[in-house]
């Protein structure tokens, strides 16, 4: 009697061990998968315009990369003096876009796509789509970034 119960005691134990356990380890896979994409999107959503600074504290032919909520956003002043905001989520795989000094452009470092810094198009390398257009506004000398 006595060995029997302690047989379905260990059976039962290590039951509910083997349940923890996978518990455990399978949580931080679903979570992953669950809301990666979602929190980015939902911080993204939850913002809808921010401000950006002074006309004066940047230079044309500049950049800034910035937060617009959770998700990546980059401020362009071209050598015009014109603003234009991009989402910086590259159309390719996702990596974050930046402003290349150098070529004028903004551009991927993962794969070297390449886009227009007035349009957002993309003009070179594997990126199949522009980038997704802020709204940008100047108010009293204020620079307004809002969703387009
Ligand atoms: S992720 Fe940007 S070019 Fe591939």
């Amino acid at each position: 009697m006595i060995k029997s119960s302690r047989r379905v005691f260990t059976r039962w134990i290590t039951g509910v061990f083997a349940a923890l356990w996978t518990g455990m380890a399978s949580y931080p896979f679903f979570r992953y998968l669950i809301s990666g994409t979602q929190k980015k999107q939902a911080g993204a959503e939850l913002v809808t315009s921010i401000s950006m600074g002074k006309v004066d504290d940047f230079i044309p032919g500049s950049a800034k990369n910035f937060k617009f909520g959770s998700a990546p956003a980059l401020l362009v002043r071209s050598e015009e003096g014109e603003f234009y905001a991009y989402n910086a989520i590259c159309t390719h795989l996702g990596c974050t876009v930046q402003y290349s000094d150098e070529k004028k452009k903004i551009w991927c470092a993962c794969h070297g796509g390449v886009y227009d810094t007035v349009s957002g198009k993309n003009l070179a390398g594997p990126p199949p789509k522009p980038l997704k257009a802020l709204s940008v506004e100047v108010n009293e000398g204020e620079i307004i970034v809002s969703r387009a």
